[in-house]
């Protein structure tokens, strides 16, 4: 199941550990499918009728639905699978990591240094206090999260990201695991085609799975990815380096990286601003309007805010807020994102949010007419698209 390692870096597991890869992946489509519409019934066939019984009328929030449903035998259950096999995705990639270790920091330090494919370049800074958010916390289970080493140039932390995120996805995220920047950043040029941006940042980039993307998409841009953690920007230049993308890593602190002022005309994260304290946000959101042009752009995708959502889909996802080591989320996803812009020094006027549906799913065509319908319906950037079922990307931001 960790096909989608499809690089240099890639792990020579056995046909046990494979089997064993299937098997939680396996394991989790029964969770996320047949567990989840379990859950769902009981809720609209139980706990729905006996609240509204109760109070006379219907459960209007998220906290008062995962309040009703938390003592249901269906809850529970849902709720330890979920995260047994959240552990069982690490475990199942580990064994094998721990075992090539050695093998993995060469190999990637012959990546980083030739040439031959790519000219990207890699810069760790020891020095770097990382944040106590991340620091003290194995983020969705993770264990040693995106930053711990245990050897000099150690990788692995990137390794069982990548591997892990492979069983995790089940093959939903497509090829090289980057659906969500592919179908972002395609409707972003479909729907700016004039803008030709040639510097472009990737807070917390991890493995390069969103940075990758935006270099392919703007060839004669210098992109770059930043994370605190070594390991991950250590691993994501030797995957760039392999797969021929001449893209920068740094190990950085989107708080304050110590780039000039007015150095980038595309400032963006991918899926990384759920796992930050709201004040740490406002101040990469202060940090990222210091670093953009005048007429530069700061966008993010990331899960959609509670408020465009029904109260159970809200509980269903503020779920691993709870359970699953993800802390700041609930806290993310109730705030306004416009307002977190604005209070950035973001114009109103200027912000934007939209809906991308998802490249690997829908293909190309899909997304040039969702950006025809966004323009059609002719009420601004901040129309974001209609936000419904199937696999699609909500992202929001705002230019200078
Ligand atoms: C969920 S991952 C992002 C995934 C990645 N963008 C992708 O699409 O595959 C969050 C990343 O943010 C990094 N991070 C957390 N706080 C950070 C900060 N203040 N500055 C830079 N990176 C940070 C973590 O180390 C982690 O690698």
């Amino acid at each position: 199941m960790t096909e989608n390692v499809n690089h240099d870096l890639k792990v020579d597991y056995s046909r046990d550990e494979l089997a064993r890869q299937h098997f939680v992946s396996g394991m989790r489509t029964y969770v996320l499918n047949s567990l989840s519409s379990n859950m769902r019934t009981v809720y609209d066939n139980k706990v729905a009728p006996n609240f509204k019984k109760k109070k006379n009328r219907a459960p209007k929030t998220a906290p008062e639905i995962h309040k009703a449903l938390k003592s249901e035998t269906i809850f529970k259950f849902y709720s330890s699978m979920r995260c047994n096999t959240q552990e069982m995705v690490w475990r199942s990639v580990i064994p094998g990591i721990e075992r090539e270790s050695e093998e993995l920091v060469a190999k990637t330090k012959i990546l980083s240094q030739s040439t031959q494919k790519a000219n990207g370049t890699l810069t760790v800074d020891p020095k770097l206090s990382i944040p106590r958010y991340t620091a003290e916390l194995d983020v969705h289970l993770m264990p040693g999260n995106y930053h711990e080493e245990h050897m000099p140039d150690d990788v692995s932390q990137g390794a069982i990201y990548d591997n892990g995120l492979s069983v995790f996805a089940m093959g939903f995220l497509g090829e090289r695991m980057d659906d969500i920047t592919q179908s972002v950043s395609t409707y972003f040029t479909k729907r700016y085609p004039d803008f030709k941006p040639k510097a472009i940042l990737d807070m917390g980039c991890t493995l390069g799975h969103s940075t990758l993307p935006w270099k392919e998409r703007y060839p004669q841009a210098e992109v770059t990815g930043i994370d605190v953690g070594a390991p991950s920007v250590r691993y994501a230049h030797g995957r760039a380096q392999s797969y021929g993308v001449s893209t920068h890593f740094a190990q950085k602190d989107a708080e304050h990286t110590g780039f000039a002022d007015e150095s980038f005309d595309v400032i963006y994260s991918c899926m990384f601003l759920h796992e930050i304290p709201k004040k740490n946000i406002r101040a990469i959101f202060k940090e990222a309007y210091r670093m953009l042009k005048p007429g530069g752009v700061m966008l993010h995708y990331e899960l959609p805010p509670n408020s465009m959502l029904s109260a159970y889909d809200s509980f269903y996802l503020d779920w691993d807020s709870f359970y699953n080591k993800e802390p700041f989320y609930k806290a993310f996803r109730d705030s306004d994102p416009q307002e977190e812009c604005v209070a950035a020094g973001f114009k109103k006027g200027k912000c934007f949010q939209y809906v991308a549906p998802s490249l690997n799913f829908y293909g190309d065509a899909a997304i040039a007419k969702a950006v025809a319908d966004a323009k059609l319906d002719n009420k601004g950037e901040n129309h974001m698209g209609r936000l419904v079922d199937g696999v699609q990307w909500f992202t929001f931001g705002a230019w200078k």
